[in-house]
C-alpha cells in the first residue's frame, strides 16, 4: 500500500461532531483504557441502560486458555432479562409506541409496510402465541428460511421472547444447505414462505422447503414436524396439512399479548451457521444477555445513533450483519431500521437513492460489493442523488479499497460523512474494530482502532505477539460481551477452531497489518473461506457440491481477487475419465453448483485438469492453486508456473 494512503486522514468536524457520543481521540482513549482496566465497572454502566429483571452477580469470568479446558465465556452471570422486551415493551413505555420501527421496502418500488414499536409489538406477540400452539418451547431451535420481509424480524424477536432459538438460513440457500442446518441443529420447525423475490424472478422457497424436509427424512432420518409457510409471492404451493400450515391461519384469532420469558442472559438465543476451514459450517451460537448489549452499545457508539435517525443496513438479514444492525442492535435502541427485500446486492442505483431520499435515511451501512457495484454504474446517477439526509456512511464485510473508500466519500457522502469500515465477524456478534465517526480520523482502507473492551494481537507464524507496526495473523486477547459461545452441540469444535492454534487467544481467520498510529488493516481471511460478494463461503462447501457430480472425481476450490465480488470462485477440476471437458459441461457444473449450494455460488472460473497438487500427505496444495488461479491473465505464464504440480493449462475460461 501506497505510504501517502496509510497516513490520509479523514476527520468530521461541525455540529455533529459536538453532538457525537463520543467526539474526541482523547474522549475514546480515556474510555478505552477504563473498558481494559476496568470492565467490571466499564460493562456494567453500559449494561444499566437496557432492561433486566434481575441484575448481574458478576459482569464477566472467562477463560480462553485451551489448556485449562473447558473454554469458557460468561458474561453478566446470574442477570435475567428477554431481548424483545428490551426492543420493544420498554420503548411502548418510553412513549414510542407510534414512532417506527421497521421500514420495509419491497422488491416492487410501490411495495411498502411501515411498521410502529406498537404494531411491531403486537405482530411478535402474536407470532409467539402461534409458535406456542405449533408446540414450540422455551429451549426449541425454529429455522427460518425467509427473505428480508418484516416477518423475518418479527419471527426473529418471537422466539426471543419466548425463549426459543432461531436458526435463520439465508433465503439464496439451496434445499440441501437448508437441510443439512435442519438436521445439525435438530430442529423440528421450519418457517418458510411460498416465494421470495430477488431481483426480478420470484424463488421457489416453498418447493426448496419441501425438498429440504424430504432429505431430512430420507437420508438422516431426521423428521421436521411443522413448517409454518408466509403467504409473500402468491406462488403455488403444495400443502400437507399434518406439515403446513400457513402463518396467517396460524396466527388468525390469538391475542396480541403474550406474557415474555424471564430467561437466563447466558440462555441461547440463536445459532447463525458460518463456513470456516474445509469443513462443515458450524452453528456459531450466541446468548441473550452478552450479545443484546454488545449489538445494542456498538450499535449507538459506532454509528453514533440519535433518536431520530434512520438507519438503512442494506444486508439481508439471513446473515450476521442483518441480525445485529437491521434488527437487533437499532430496535434495543429504539431506532428505526429501514429493511430492503432487494438486500441491496443488485445495486439498483435509482432504488437507493429514491430510498434514501424519500425515507430520509441518515446511515447507509453497505458492503463494498455494493459500493463497487454502484461505481461501476458511473458518477452520474450518483451526482444527481439526493443524499442530503445522510449523515454516516458504513462498510462491512470484506476489506475495501482506499479508492473504493474515497468514491464513497465523495459520491455518494458528498464528502460531508464520516465512513466508519467496522471488522467483526459472525463469531464476534458486534463490530470489533472501527473508527468511531467523530472520534477516530479515518484512513482509506483502514478499519482503525478496537472498539471498548476489545484488544486485539498481531501474532506470527509461531503465535508470538508482535508489538509496534506489525503484519501477521489478527487474534484477540479477551473476551467482550458479544462474543459466541460454542458451536451448537459441539463444544470442543468451538474450543478446537477458535482456541488451539494460539493458545491464551481467540483467532480469528483473519491476517491484519498494524500501522505506527497503531490503526488495523484488514488484509483478508488466511483459512479456506472465500468472500464472495461479502457473503461467507466454505471451500467445503463448493467442494463437495462438485464432487456431487457425475462427471467429477476430484475438486479444489478457491478465492482469487474480483473486480466487483471482492473475491470470485475458482474451481479446479478432474473429470472422470473418458469424459471431455466440454463448454456445455461447464455450464452444467456452474448450474449444478448454484443449485446445490445457493444461487449466488456462482463458479466464475473452471479450470479442468488431469490433477490436482498435493503435499506427500494427500492434502490439497491450496497456496499453488491460489496463485495460479490469481495470476492468471497471463496463460502462457500461469500454464509455466504449474508445470510440475499436476495443474494443466485451462481449457477455457
Ligand atoms: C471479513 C460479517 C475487511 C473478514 C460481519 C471476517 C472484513 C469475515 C470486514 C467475517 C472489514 C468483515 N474489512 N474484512 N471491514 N468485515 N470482514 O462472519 O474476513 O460473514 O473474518 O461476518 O468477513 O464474515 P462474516
Amino acid at each position: 500500500m501506497a505510504e501517502l494512503e496509510m497516513q490520509a486522514l479523514f476527520e468530521a468536524t461541525g455540529a455533529a461532531r459536538e453532538n457525537a457520543w463520543i467526539n474526541s481521540l482523547e474522549q475514546y482513549r480515556r474510555m478505552y483504557s477504563r473498558s481494559i482496566e476496568e470492565p467490571e465497572i466499564f460493562w456494567s454502566e453500559l449494561a444499566e441502560s437496557f432492561f433486566w429483571y434481575k441484575k448481574w452477580e458478576k459482569v464477566w469470568d472467562c477463560n480462553f486458555d485451551i489448556a485449562k479446558k473447558p473454554i469458557r465465556i460468561d458474561w453478566f452471570l446470574g442477570a435475567k432479562t428477554n431481548l424483545s422486551v428490551n426492543c420493544l415493551d420498554r420503548h411502548l413505555e418510553s412513549g414510542r409506541g407510534d414512532q417506527s420501527a421497521l421500514i420495509w421496502q419491497g422488491n416492487r418500488p410501490d411495495e411498502q409496510r411501515v411498521l410502529s414499536f406498537r404494531e411491531l409489538h403486537r405482530e411478535v406477540c402474536r407470532f409467539a402465541n402461534g409458535l406456542k400452539t405449533a408446540g414450540v418451547k422455551r429451549g426449541d431451535v425454529v429455522s427460518v428460511y425467509l427473505p428480508t420481509v418484516p416477518e423475518l424480524a418479527v419471527a426473529m424477536l418471537a422466539c426471543a421472547r419466548i425463549g426459543a432459538i432461531h436458526n435463520v438460513v439465508f433465503s439464496g440457500y439451496s434445499a440441501e444447505l437448508l437441510a443439512d442446518r435442519l438436521v445439525d441443529s435438530a430442529c423440528r420447525v421450519l418457517i418458510t414462505a411460498d416465494g421470495a423475490y430477488r431481483g426480478k424472478k420470484p424463488l421457489p422457497l416453498k418447493q426448496n422447503a419441501d425438498k429440504a424436509i424430504e432429505i431430512c427424512s430420507k437420508i438422516h432420518n431426521h423428521r421436521v414436524e411443522r413448517c409454518i409457510v408466509l403467504r409473500r409471492a402468491g406462488l403455488p404451493v403444495s400443502t400437507r396439512p399434518e406439515i403446513d400450515i400457513w402463518w396467517h391461519e396460524l396466527v388468525r384469532e390469538l391475542p396480541d399479548r403474550c406474557e415474555p420469558e424471564r430467561l437466563d442472559a447466558a440462555d441461547p438465543l440463536f445459532i447463525l451457521y458460518a463456513s470456516g476451514s474445509s469443513d462443515k459450517p458450524k452453528g456459531i451460537q450466541h446468548v441473550v444477555g452478552g450479545y443484546m448489549v454488545y449489538t445494542g452499545v456498538t450499535f449507538k457508539h459506532v454509528f453514533d445513533y440519535h433518536d431520530g435517525d434512520i438507519f438503512w443496513c442494506t444486508a439481508d438479514i439471513g446473515w450476521v450483519t442483518g441480525h445485529s444492525y437491521a434488527v437487533y442492535g437499532p430496535l434495543t435502541q429504539g431506532a428505526t431500521s429501514v429493511l430492503f427485500e432487494g438486500g441491496a446486492n443488485f445495486a439498483d442505483p435509482g432504488r437507493i437513492c429514491e430510498i434514501i431520499k424519500t425515507l430520509g435515511v441518515t446511515h447507509l451501512y453497505t458492503s463494498p460489493t455494493v459500493i463497487r457495484t454502484l461505481m461501476k454504474q458511473g458518477d452520474e446517477w450518483v451526482d444527481k442523488c439526493d443524499g442530503g439526509s445522510l449523515r454516516i456512511l458504513g462498510t462491512v464485510g470484506e476489506p475495501i479499497s482506499p479508492s473504493t473508500w474515497r468514491w464513497f466519500r465523495e459520491h455518494l457522502g458528498k464528502a460531508n460523512c464520516p465512513i466508519v469500515d467496522t471488522w467483526w465477524q459472525t463469531e464476534t456478534g458486534g463490530v470489533l474494530i472501527a473508527p468511531l465517526p467523530y472520534a477516530i480520523a479515518q484512513k482509506p482502507g483502514s478499519v482503525a482502532l478496537p472498539y471498548f473492551g476489545v484488544e486485539p494481537a498481531i501474532l506470527n507464524d509461531q503465535g508470538l505477539e508482535l508489538s509496534g507496526p506489525a503484519e501477521g495473523k489478527l487474534a484477540i486477547k479477551r473476551s467482550w460481551p458479544g462474543q459466541m459461545r460454542s458451536v451448537y452441540r459441539d463444544h470442543q469444535r468451538f474450543e478446537e477452531s477458535y482456541f488451539r492454534v494460539f493458545p491464551g487467544y481467540y483467532f480469528t481467520g483473519d491476517g491484519a497489518r498494524r500501522d505506527a498510529d497503531g490503526y488495523y488493516w484488514i488484509t483478508g481471511r488466511i483459512d479456506d473461506v472465500i468472500t464472495v460478494s461479502g457473503h461467507r463461503l466454505g471451500t467445503a462447501e463448493v467442494e463437495s457440491a462438485l464432487l456431487a457430480h457425475a462427471a467429477v472425481t476430484e475438486a479444489a476450490v478457491v478465492g482469487y481477487p474480483h473486480d466487483l465480488k471482492g473475491q470470485g470462485i475458482c474451481a479446479f477440476v478432474v473429470l472422470k475419465s473418458g469424459i471431455e471437458a466440454t463448454n456445455e459441461l461447464q455450464k452444467q457444473l456452474i448450474l449444478h453448483v448454484m443449485d446445490k449450494v445457493g444461487s449466488f455460488a456462482v463458479l466464475d472460473k473452471i479450470r479442468f485438469t488431469t490433477g490436482l497438487p498435493k503435499t506427500r500427505s494427500g492434502k490439497i496444495l491450496r497456496r499453488i492453486l491460489r496463485k495460479i488461479s490469481s495470476e492468471y491473465s497471463d496463460l502462457a505464464a500461469a500454464s509455466e508456473s504449474v508445470k510440475g504440480t499436476g495443474v494443466e493449462k485451462p481449457q477455457s475460461d
